[in-house]
């Protein structure tokens, strides 16, 4: 597996005892507050997902068994943009569902900023914002009223949900579709509208599963724009998929690469593009290359579950 920067020096000079994190073996460097934080070359860290063996698997309708995620370890700081990235059905939306308690993992364990995804999963929600890959949004109510009852979902007060809503609409350049039914909507204004409800209650991490899919360059380009500069007001944390790997290329300090249920390289794009060209005849690989290169060309749409059970 690739590492990266500050992780591959950190880890390096860590381990992990019990939940807490060991600086360079010494124990009497173990965190009391175990394990929320990451000590390293750079000072201390917080980590806003921590995962230890996380698992998941699925029953399937012709009784057998798909190990969908398998047993990952995750450790994201606080402020890192990461690109999670991986072929189809390599787990990564179902990765994001157990770190946003929408579905319960089979094994392993983990905490997002700070709270365990089992015992706590209310504070959870709470501190974290989550864009699924579908739809997110009703599709009957108007965009303005869309935003405020997230808001109230998530308990703030009716004249602050009617605030928040409107500054998210204009950050999200949503304000003129303010009373537009969400059916209305282009597929643009309709994913920067699943933005926004990620955002409304100021998210400290916020989980984006394929914002850009299905959008015109311009609109891509638009969304990126304002992913990046609310990250930049906001120091929010982003865990990220996405298929389009220029973007991630371009955008994510961190890249992870999932594939069959389990994280096969974790460095920058600039660190695995300069191992591919290390051991390739490639003289500038793309990440593109990158990819191809750790998943290999055949298809995984036709990845047959990995567990056959006894029918
Ligand atoms: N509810 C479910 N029941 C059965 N199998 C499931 C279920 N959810 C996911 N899977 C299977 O788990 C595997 C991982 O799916 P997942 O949606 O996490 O992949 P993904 O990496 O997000 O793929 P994509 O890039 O296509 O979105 C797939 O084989 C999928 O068919
Ligand atoms: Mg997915």
């Amino acid at each position: 597996m690739r590492f990266s920067g500050i992780w591959r020096e950190t880890r390096a000079r860590t381990a992990v005892v019990g939940e807490a994190w060991v600086v360079n073996g010494r124990n009497g460097d173990v965190r009391a507050d175990s394990g929320q934080y990451l000590a390293g070359m750079l000072g201390r860290v917080r980590l806003m997902i921590n995962a230890q063996g996380l698992a998941r698997t699925f029953q399937t309708s012709n009784y057998s068994t798909v190990e969908a995620v398998r047993g990952i370890d995750l450790h994201v700081a606080e402020g890192e943009l990461v690109a999670f990235l991986g072929p189809n059905g390599a787990g990564k939306s179902t990765t994001l569902r157990m770190l946003t308690t929408l579905l319960p993992p089979t094994s392993g364990t983990a905490t997002v900023a700070g709270f365990d995804i089992a015992s706590d999963p209310g504070e959870v929600r709470r501190c974290i914002g989550y864009v699924g890959q579908g739809d997110g949004a009703g599709h009957m109510q108007r965009v303005r009223d869309e935003l405020i009852t997230q808001g109230r979902c998530y308990g703030i007060g009716a004249a602050e949900s009617r605030h928040r809503a409107d500054e998210l609409l204009e950050q999200l350049q949503l304000t003129e579709q303010a009373n537009q039914k969400v059916m209305t909507l282009s597929g643009g204004q309709k994913r920067r509208l699943d933005v926004a409800l990620g955002l409304v209650h100021r998210p400290g991490l916020l989980f984006l599963d394929e914002p850009s899919t299905g959008l015109d360059p311009q609109n891509r380009a638009n969304l990126w724009s304002h992913i990046l500069r609310l990250r930049e007001e906001t120091g929010m944390t982003i865990f990220l998929t996405t298929h389009y790997l220029d973007e991630a290329d371009a955008m994510a300090e961190r890249v992870m690469v999932m594939d069959r249920g389990e994280v096969i390289a974790d460095d920058t794009a600039d660190g695995l593009k300069a191992d591919l060209a290390a051991r390739s005849d490639l003289a500038q690989p793309t990440l593109d290359d990158v990819f191809l290169d750790l998943t290999g060309r055949s298809l995984r749409d036709s990845f047959m579950p990995a567990v056959a059970a006894a029918a």
